[in-house]
């Protein structure tokens, strides 16, 4: 395959490294559009720095390196644009979470893929993973009767990065629905075979992290890591010099700050409901993420962190544990199932496991919840293919 990205970040190039390659071992990255070349360049692989050039924009990179196939990969702000222009070059196209961060770019982007058969790959990895495919075909063969109810939680045991990096800027990001939900409310809506339709949000912002430290303070030039529990020295298994995580930088309740925790109730659209949690300040072993649906029948429970699944039928004398072996790296394994997804799309052999759509539904989703949140009510999930704008109010 003959790749171009937009973004040559971190993610991506994690992904194409050790995910994209397995499945490709022929993949080259031949063209890519990034402002910052050097960064881009030292993410480069041994086998793309002589090929990869750098171009200006999409259209450039795609008349001069002729891809086979684009990734979008830059900060969560610029997905939608990006993929709007990708749209007209009809290239299968992987493309980052967030598909959006606001109502106006996702209704551009459901508009420009609305009469394209382009096929796109969202990065959701979760939805590929072995473990919830198991949950997944459960539920679907009926498990636990018609699922009634699911609890849903993540305790995100690296939710510094919220603070710590690039990601604190509420501008770029939108919050953490929108940032980390988005995996969730896909998965749940997949899991239930059914769409979100109302959410009522609350979160919990600047009672942990954000606060008053200088602009641009990190550890290595603070006067207070002796005292301070995010320091390295304090902290020590789990961090190193980084930005302050309650600097200035990291926003207000006016400029818009990252919640600590944040939780939605939502309605299904055959009426049955579910919670959604998520917590950002856990560390260690705290780290959760998972599900409990259940029906008449029974219950199903699973966490991606451990490497069972539980089934209990209601009415019948004994507990099911089944042992999905599953493992911690690169989402549970999902990356690379993503990844192989991809390669089959371009390839023309499969048809993508993750696609607009499910990128679209879960947005407005999480950009309803970020909404009921704001204004403490709550908020009708806009569907895809719904015309009209807005999400509905409540
Ligand atoms: N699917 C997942 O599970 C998952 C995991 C991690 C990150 N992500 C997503 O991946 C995205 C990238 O995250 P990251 O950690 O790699 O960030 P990053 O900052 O390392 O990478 C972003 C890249 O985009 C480049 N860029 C900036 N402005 C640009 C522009 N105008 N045009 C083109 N490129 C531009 C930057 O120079 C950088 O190389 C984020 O949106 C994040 O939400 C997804």
């Amino acid at each position: 395959m003959r790749l171009g990205v937009i973004g040559y970040g971190n993610r991506i190039s994690g992904m194409i490294r050790n995910c994209f390659r397995k499945a490709d071992p022929d993949l080259r990255v031949v063209g890519i559009v990034d402002p910052d070349e050097d960064g881009a360049r030292s993410r480069l692989d041994d086998c793309d720095r002589t090929d990869a050039r750098f171009y200006r924009g999409i259209g450039q990179l795609v008349r001069s390196a002729k891809p086979d196939a684009l990734a979008i990969a830059t900060r969560c702000n610029l997905h939608a644009r990006y993929a709007v222009q990708a749209v007209r070059y009809g290239l299968p196209l992987f493309l980052e979470k967030p598909v959006s961060v606001s109502l106006r770019q996702a209704l551009a982007l459901e508009r420009a893929y609305e009469k394209s058969d382009c096929p796109v790959v969202v990065s959701f990895p979760l939805r590929v993973t072995t473990n919830f495919a198991k949950v997944h075909e459960l539920v679907r063969n009926g498990a636990v009767g018609r699922p009634e109810h699911v609890m849903a939680h993540n305790y995100v045991p690296y939710g510094r990065t919220y603070w710590e990096d690039g990601y604190r800027d509420y501008d770029v990001t939108q919050g953490l629905f929108l940032q980390k939900a988005t995996h969730d409310f896909d998965y749940l809506m997949l899991l239930m075979g059914r769409p979100i339709v109302r959410v009522a949000a609350m979160g919990t912002v600047g009672h942990i992290f954000g606060g008053d430290k200088a602009a641009g303070l990190t550890c290595s030039i603070c006067d207070e890591t002796e005292t301070c529990r995010e320091s390295p020295q304090n902290r020590s298994k789990t961090a190193s010099d980084h930005l302050c995580p309650f600097s200035v930088d990291c926003g207000s309740t006016e400029t818009g700050l990252n919640e600590d925790s944040s939780s939605c109730v939502f309605e299904f659209d055959n009426g049955a409901h579910g919670v959604y949690t998520q917590v950002f300040y856990s560390l260690r072993d705290a780290g959760q993420r998972g599900a409990v649906v259940s029906g008449y029948d029974g219950t199903v429970s699973f966490d991606w962190y451990r490497p069972e699944i539980r089934l209990v039928k209601h009415f019948e004398p004994s507990t099911e544990i089944i042992d999905t072996g599953s493992q911690a790296d690169d989402h549970f394994g999902g990356d690379d199932e993503l990844a192989r997804n991809f390669v089959g799309v371009v390839t023309g052999h499969e048809a993508s496991r993750s696609t607009l759509q499910a990128g679209l539904q879960s947005v407005y989703t999480c950009l309803a919840a970020k909404e009921s949140f704001q204004k403490r009510r709550f908020v009708n999930v806009r569907q895809v293919g719904q015309s009209g704008r807005g999400n509905g109010k409540s």
